[in-house]
């Protein structure tokens, strides 16, 4: 772009490339080029673009109602968007509170938790156990919730003091050599009940929790029963288990909620990205009939709330979001391409000196890049090898979504793979072709 920017972007040093257009998988640039949406944005796009039944539903709801406030009407689409979400109540989650996006969808969980135990008489629960290593959304409550160090950092005086740390379940980093996975979820779970027992196990409103960390980690699944374990220790002090599935969440792991693959269910959840696809700005705080009877039943009205609660033309994309990938059985589709994105990654990467991790869920994918295979050793963080990825990749025609801070907020990079549900089997192999040359080009360069 010669003319200049006015958009205050990421980068106050360079604009990103322009896109003027999107079909399926694919992203068109300013220059007519075609780049291969890998990551689907931040795990966003899981129909892929301009998906035509979505872009009918709009056009449908954008000539009824675009928009009414919530606390004057519901809306049609809000109240579809709702049963189609919670009607059957799935893990006895049985309403839904539906906001803009994934930050908001976590500080909703937050007030949620703590106002709950106000209305059932237990107002000194004020305190939230989280992880380090996780993301939990830029706000400034979804923030001091969060264990990602580097971007809490410059913000560390502005968050509340309710928020403490333990650490996360990441097999890749944490397990010592030693340790059987049992071991280390043993481990875990012995450092989270010290917690309570630190806080006071009745101070304790909630521990929140990827169940498959996202951006900041790189889809990292926790050991088997480690999550089970932890719902014992919430309800054994009576705390609440918030899951933050905004990254995770609606079919990207191959089950409609990352939990079903854990055997337990969350009391509040968040919701966000694969919910609307990025046809529209929405997320949700999905909570259990437990909770809000309890709200019903004291108060009567949950005190929070957003000028787009409940958005017509938010809730219309997203209710057309979820029908199709009910109806084109698109979890289906996200095991078997799951699966052989998987196998694609190892046979390309399973021994590359430079790849020392390769993990996820579906169609939620990481690799990670390391100096050192043996030693899972990082590269110097100066040279920011993620960033140098991600553009090598955009060169090559790959949009893919490469993190760095992925063992502590400063050292390690890995690239995260997230690519549309609608992806092909040929596409799958075009993805890992294209990172491949990346991440050579790039490790060929550094080693000069
Ligand atoms: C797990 C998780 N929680 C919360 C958020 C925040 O969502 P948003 O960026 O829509 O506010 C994100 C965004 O990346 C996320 O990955």
């Amino acid at each position: 772009m010669s003319k200049k920017s006015r958009v205050l972007h990421r980068s106050q040093r360079e604009t990103p490339p322009l896109a003027v257009g999107g079909h399926g998988v694919w992203l068109v640039d300013a220059n007519g080029r075609e780049v291969l949406d890998g990551s689907g944005g931040a795990a966003v796009s899981c129909l892929g673009h301009q998906h035509p039944r979505v872009l009918e539903a709009m056009a449908r709801q954008a000539g009824k109602l675009t928009y009414t406030h919530s606390s004057f009407f519901t809306s049609e689409p809000a109240e579809a968007l709702a049963d189609e979400l919670v009607g059957h109540e799935p893990g006895g989650l049985g309403y839904a509170y539906i906001v803009s996006g994934g930050s908001e969808a976590i500080e909703a969980a937050l007030k949620m938790a703590r106002q709950y135990f106000l209305e059932i008489g237990q107002p000194q629960r004020s305190r939230f156990i989280a992880r380090r290593q996780s993301y939990h959304g830029n706000t400034l409550g979804a923030l001091a919730a969060g264990g990602n160090a580097w971007r809490r950092e410059p913000y560390k005086p502005l968050l509340a003091d309710a928020f403490s740390h333990v650490t996360p379940a990441f097999a890749y980093h944490e397990k010592r050599a030693d340790e059987t996975d049992d071991g280390f979820t043993r481990r875990l779970i012995a450092e989270l009940e010290a917690e309570f027992q630190r806080l006071g196990p009745d101070t304790v409103a909630a521990f929140v929790a990827e169940p498959v960390v996202g951006a900041t980690a790189g889809c990292v699944p926790a050991p088997e029963g480690y999550f089970r374990a932890v719902r014992e220790v919430c309800d054994r002090h009576g705390a609440l288990l918030i899951l933050d599935e905004v990254m995770c969440g609606m079919g990207r792991t191959g089950t409609l909620h990352a939990w079903e693959q854990e055997g337990i269910a969350p009391d509040i959840q968040a919701i966000a990205k694969g919910l609307g696809g990025g046809y529209q700005p929405i997320g949700a705080t999905l909570a259990s009939t437990r909770v809000v009877d309890a709200i019903r039943d004291g108060s009567g009205a949950f005190q929070h709330g957003h000028t787009y609660l409940g958005h017509p033309m938010a809730c219309a994309a997203a209710l057309s979001v979820q029908q199709v990938i009910r109806e084109d059985n698109l979890l289906e589709r996200v095991r078997q391409m799951g699966d052989l994105l998987d196998q694609r990654l190892t046979e390309r990467f399973g021994n590359h000196h430079h790849v020392g991790d390769i993990r996820g869920r579906g169609l939620f994918r990481a690799v990670e890049i390391v100096s050192d295979r043996a030693g899972k050793t990082s590269f110097d963080p100066a040279l920011k090898v993620h960033a140098r990825i991600k553009r090598a990749a955009l060169e090559r025609g790959l949009a893919c979504y490469p993190a760095g801070g992925t063992v502590d907020g400063v050292r390690g990079d890995h690239v995260l793979l997230a690519p549309p549900y609608i992806v092909s089997a040929q596409e799958i192999d075009m993805i890992v072709d294209r990172l491949g040359a990346a991440v050579d080009a790039v490790i060929k360069d550094i080693s000069h």
